[in-house]
């Protein structure tokens, strides 16, 4: 096993203390005024950062805005997500501030942390200062609380995530850089704060590799060393999938897969999940398909989970037996399982003609189905019918019901069914085409059932 993999020997949380010592980044503290950012924020972040400054000086706390945000800031680029840290007293803050903005507040008293939901849709997390500690790689951490702003820093994952922005009133818009994380910034330059930065928390390879297609970042030699090093040695035995599917979750709702397989050569993620994965030419060209057909139902706001399609493509050769044992929502594993079962179920729809036929073939498939059936299927006739369903079939359903038919004379029981159906199926057919014909319909069906009854 490579050499950095043996420092987890440490019993003790200050042995294991004392290994990140030795493979620390440069330590470069330096301060700048950016309130002149703060300023072109949305009105309603100006004002929940400034009354934070403002609570945090009266309940005797240092409070700072810290990762994603103050990232974005830098960048003027749109973030909703508001990281806070903050030495002490953390209930009286979110007590006070979730009055303020009229927001749903929670504290945890365990971890010392919390969140807002304001009522603007501003979603704010906090956490008292901490140190972490992995006991194993890819452990959850031990928690250790600290004063030291540095020390809570120390435990994140990159650089340009270490930044601060100071809200006490009289230092407001102070940045505050421990790590060189605006030099690394300003250069696009990724950058671990320690080299164990990846067997403590491998999702953090996923984290990177969205800085990488997102910001234009690129590792240093030596993250990209760590990078290599870990995906190729590590096993990710001790990691559970479902970390790992919601950082992919992530990765995959704000970037098309054809801006990432560029990366998977030299960053093979899917090992997370211990899968072996060779970017090949014709899952390339299935992304590129899927992209085509997701702009167009984005367009028509058909309101897909395009995250999942892009894994689906990605993991279609994964084993069903394998997708099932991860703890995902069962509608998820559905999806990601379904690439396996199509090449038959295209099959079934080329052989399937009429309009009442198909409805009832892809009534068993979701829209998320339906969209990766039409990314593989090579016959425009087959993808056609796909798109009759998605567009036209899909949407029809008829105004009658069971009470309607019980007023009508029938019966309740389980002719009802069917009779629903035939009137459905003479919709979906185009024999009829609104409530009247459906009423009529209906009258000659119970009619004629009352006769054969008699
Ligand atoms: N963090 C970390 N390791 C992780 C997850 C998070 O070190 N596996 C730290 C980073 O410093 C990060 C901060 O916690 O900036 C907040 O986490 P999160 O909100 O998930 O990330 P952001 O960087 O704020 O989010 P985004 O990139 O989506 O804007």
């Amino acid at each position: 096993m490579m050499d950095i993999y043996n420092y987890y020997q440490a019993d003790t949380v200050e042995q294991n203390q004392l290994r990140y010592k030795n493979k620390l980044v440069d330590f470069k503290y330096s301060t700048y005024d950016k309130s002149n950012k703060i300023k072109i924020l949305p009105d309603e972040i100006v004002k929940i950062l400034l009354k934070a400054g403002k609570i945090g000086t009266k309940i005797m706390s240092d409070i700072y805005l810290v990762g994603g945000m103050t990232r974005d800031l830098l960048l003027e680029r749109e973030n909703r997500d508001l990281d806070f840290v903050v030495s002490n007293n953390l209930p009286c803050l979110i007590e006070e501030l979730s009055t303020e903005f009229d927001g749903e507040g929670s504290y945890n008293e365990k971890f010392h942390t919390g969140s807002i939901l304001t009522r603007s849709g501003f979603n704010l997390d906090f956490a008292t200062f901490r140190q972490e500690y992995y006991p194993y790689p890819a452990s959850l951490p031990l928690v250790k609380f600290t004063e030291n702003l540095k020390d809570d820093l120390f435990r994140r994952d990159f650089t340009v995530n270490t930044m601060v922005l100071n809200l006490h009133p009289d230092r407001f818009g102070q940045l505050e850089d421990y790590f060189g994380g605006i030099e690394d910034l300003n250069k696009r330059r990724l950058q671990v704060i320690h080299s164990f930065s990846f067997y403590d928390d491998p999702t953090r390879i996923i984290r990177g590799l969205r800085l990488m297609v997102e910001y234009g970042l690129s590792p240093d030699e030596r993250t990209k060393r760590l990078l290599i090093e870990v995906l190729r040695n590590f096993n990710f035995i001790e990691i559970t999938p479902v970390r790992v599917i919601n950082e992919l979750r992530i990765l995959l709702e704000r970037n098309k897969g054809s801006d990432l397989t560029g990366y998977l050569r030299d960053y093979p993620i899917f090992r997370l999940l211990q899968i072996d994965f060779e970017i090949k030419e014709e899952i390339i060209s299935s992304l590129q398909q899927l992209e085509e057909y997701l702009a167009y139902y984005r367009e028509k706001k058909y309101n897909i989970r395009e995250w999942l399609l892009r894994l689906a493509v990605f993991l279609k050769d994964v084993s069903p037996v394998q997708i099932d044992e991860w703890d995902i929502k069962k509608s998820e594993k559905d999806i990601l399982k379904f690439p396996g079962k199509i090449k038959s179920r295209l099959n079934i729809i080329k052989n399937t003609e009429e309009r009442f036929a198909l409805y009832k073939v892809f009534q068993e498939y979701t829209r998320e189905e339906c969209i990766l059936l039409l990314t593989f299927s090579n016959e425009e006739s087959t993808r056609d019918k796909i798109k009759i369903y998605l567009e036209e079939l899909s949407r029809i359903s008829i105004d009658i019901d069971g009470f309607i038919l019980q007023d009508l004379g029938l019966k309740a029981g389980p002719e009802m069914r069917e009779v629903l159906d035939r009137i459905l199926a003479a919709k979906i057919s185009g024999k009829i085409n609104n409530t009247e014909e459906e009423l009529k319909l209906a009258r000659d069906l119970i009619k004629e059932r009352n006769g054969r009854d008699k």
